[in-house]
This record gives C-alpha cells, sequence and structure tokens, in this order.
C-alpha cells in the first residue's frame, strides 16, 4: 500500500533481497509506487475496465447529501483523508460541504509533499472558500498526531479500496490503527471493492493497452534503476488470477525463459526457471460479513454502507465499537 512506501533504498533493498531469494519469489507492490508508477496508477484509473474509480464516484456523486449527513456534527469536523492523491474523487463532497455551509476543515495527509502542494493549489483554486491544512507524512505518525486535534469530531476517509492490497492479517492491524486514532464520535468512511463477475475482476486488472502490465512491470524497472540490476522487462509476463472463493486477486510476473538476474547493489544472482513467477500483488474483493469480521476484529462496527447501481463497489461507514 501506498502509505506503507518507504523511500529508503535500504528497505527496498532488504525487502527485494528477501523477496526474491524466497520461493516461492515474491516483492512487495508497494514499492510500484515511485514517480512512473504513480503516473501509471493514474492512468489505470482513466481506464474504462478499471471500474473501481468509476464506481466509487458513482457514489459519491449519487449519496453527496447523505455521506455529508453522516459527517457532520453539532460543532462542525474535521475531514483527514488518507492517501489525499489528486483529490478527484474527494472534490465532489468537499464542493458539496463548501456550498452549504458545513463546518469543517479539511486535512490531507500523503507521504509525497509534491502531490500535497499540488493538491492544495488546484484545491484553492477551484474551492476558494475550503479551509485546507496540508499533512505531510506516514499515515499513522500524522493520525497520532492528530489525535486530539482541535477536539471536535474527526472524519477519517480513506478512499479507493487500497485496504485490499493487504493480507487480512494487515488489514485489521491498519483498521486497529485507525481505530486507535479515533474516538467515540468520530467516523472512519473507506472504500471496499466488492465480489462480483470473476471475469469483470480479471478485466479490470488485465486491460488490453498493456498499462497494467507496465504497472506491475514497473516493480522491476525499479530494481534495475535503483540496484542496477539487469532486468529485460520483456523476458515476464504479467499474469493475473482471481479466486472466487476467497475474493483475492492475485498479481504475478512469470519468466518466459531460464534466466540469471544480477544484482550488482545487492552483490546478489537469482535464476529464474522457465515460467518460474514472483508474486507482486494482491487485490483483494469483499463481502459484507467479510468486512464487518475486519471491522469486528479492529474493534469497529458498521454504522453505514453506500453503494452504486451495479453495487460492485461500497463504502462503508465505521464508528468505534
Ligand atoms: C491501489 N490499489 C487499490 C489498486 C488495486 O486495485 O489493487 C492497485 C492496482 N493494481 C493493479 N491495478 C490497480
Amino acid at each position: 500500500m501506498k502509505d506503507q512506501q518507504i523511500t529508503s533504498t535500504s528497505a527496498f533493498a532488504q525487502d527485494v533481497q528477501e523477496g526474491l531469494t524466497s520461493f516461492p519469489k515474491f516483492l512487495s507492490s508497494k514499492y510500484i509506487y515511485d514517480e512512473k508508477g504513480d503516473k501509471l496508477f493514474q492512468e489505470i484509473m482513466n481506464l474504462p475496465d478499471y471500474y473501481l474509480t468509476n464506481c466509487e464516484y458513482s457514489i459519491l456523486e449519487k449519496h453527496t447529501a447523505a455521506i455529508a449527513d453522516q459527517f457532520n456534527s453539532d460543532n462542525g469536523f474535521d475531514l483527514i483523508e488518507l492517501g489525499a492523491g489528486d483529490g478527484k474523487k474527494t472534490k465532489i463532497l468537499l464542493r458539496h460541504l463548501v456550498a452549504k455551509n458545513y463546518d469543517f476543515s479539511y486535512l490531507p495527509i500523503d507521504i509525497s509533499k509534491y502531490i500535497l502542494e499540488r493538491l492544495e493549489e488546484a484545491l484553492k483554486e477551484e474551492i476558494p472558500d475550503l479551509e485546507v491544512h496540508i499533512q505531510e507524512g506516514m499515515y499513522f505518525k500524522v493520525l497520532d498526531k492528530l489525535a486530539d486535534y482541535n477536539h471536535r469530531k474527526k472524519v477519517i476517509i480513506v478512499l479507493g479500496s487500497n485496504i485490499g492490497n493487504l493480507s487480512h492479517e494487515k488489514a485489521i492491524e491498519f483498521l486497529q490503527n485507525i481505530q486507535e486514532a479515533m474516538s467515540d464520535d468520530d467516523m472512519l468512511f473507506m472504500g471496499f471493492d466488492q465480489k462480483k463477475d470473476p471475469q469483470i475482476i480479471l478485466d479490470a486488472y488485465n486491460d488490453k493497452t498493456g498499462i497494467t502490465e507496465a504497472f506491475n512491470k514497473n516493480l522491476l524497472a525499479r530494481i534495475n534503476k535503483e540496484l542496477d540490476a539487469n532486468f529485460d522487462l520483456e523476458k515476464f509476463k504479467h499474469w493475473e488470477t482471481y479466486d472466487p472463493e476467497t475474493g483475492t486477486a492475485k498479481s504475478f510476473l512469470v519468466s518466459v525463459e531460464d534466466q540469471t538476474i544480477e544484482i550488482p547493489e545487492l552483490d546478489l544472482s537469482i535464476s529464474f526457471k522457465k515460467w518460474e513467477s514472483i508474486h507482486t500483488e494482491i487485490s483483494q474483493k469483499y463481502t459484507d460479513d467479510v468486512v464487518e469480521w475486519l471491522a469486528n476484529q479492529a474493534g469497529l462496527k458498521i454504522k453505514e454502507f453506500f453503494t452504486d447501481e451495479k453495487k460492485y463497489y461500497k463504502n462503508y461507514v465505521f464508528q468505534r465499537k
């Protein structure tokens, strides 16, 4: 997940070494997101097959007033967004909240100062009456800092089904960290992609334009760039699977021939057998029962949810139990 993107090369180097010397091989999807990975993800979000973005957009558009109603409280609230990005979806809510004179401020948290400054500029121009306080840093460090912020209701929002890139165990940890920063009146508003026709899910992660393939292969490109390795990206194939029982979509890179890769910065040679895989990402799909179970494990309960016409995607409102 983006928030856990660790910029120090040593953590990256260690994780690459561990993943590529394990059997079976794996790499963490959090490392896809360097500047090029961020751009490719923006492109993915504009792909017609990548339905997640449009579904969440339509939920926010259709239910703006009801969502705003959930957020409101007598002495206003602070809207804290984890992983703000370009704020395209959030702006629907922000415009409504400002137009209806809600008493609130917007605190986007992101690890990238560059992203935050661009967002702040855009918001100044597009929604001049909005009160914005950008927060640079790792989600939980900033959340800790904000735990007593203003002593009024905090509404924490996490869009994009980012939680889906975590195993259930890590997802519970993630939710628990948020829960610990919440008071009884606070709210968490979070997107979860839902189980659906397996073909639709496969198509979303296997687009014909090759953008998702490039996104997945950016892991190898990044190892080449930062650790001086010699991966030939043509010699790996992007492969996607979806298990309708567990709801887990998995991305792999599969070696199309026997080959040995040199990673000088790690003083390492890695051999691949023909058709050997590197597991790179999971994108979990959920049901209400699973979301309820995750929330319960983390000390949270579902208060409300909003969905799109096809019920492909849901945004849940959580409170502390
Ligand atoms: C960021 N995350 C929720 C995306 C997803 O759907 O798992 C990342 C992604 N991977 C391939 N396409 C998009």
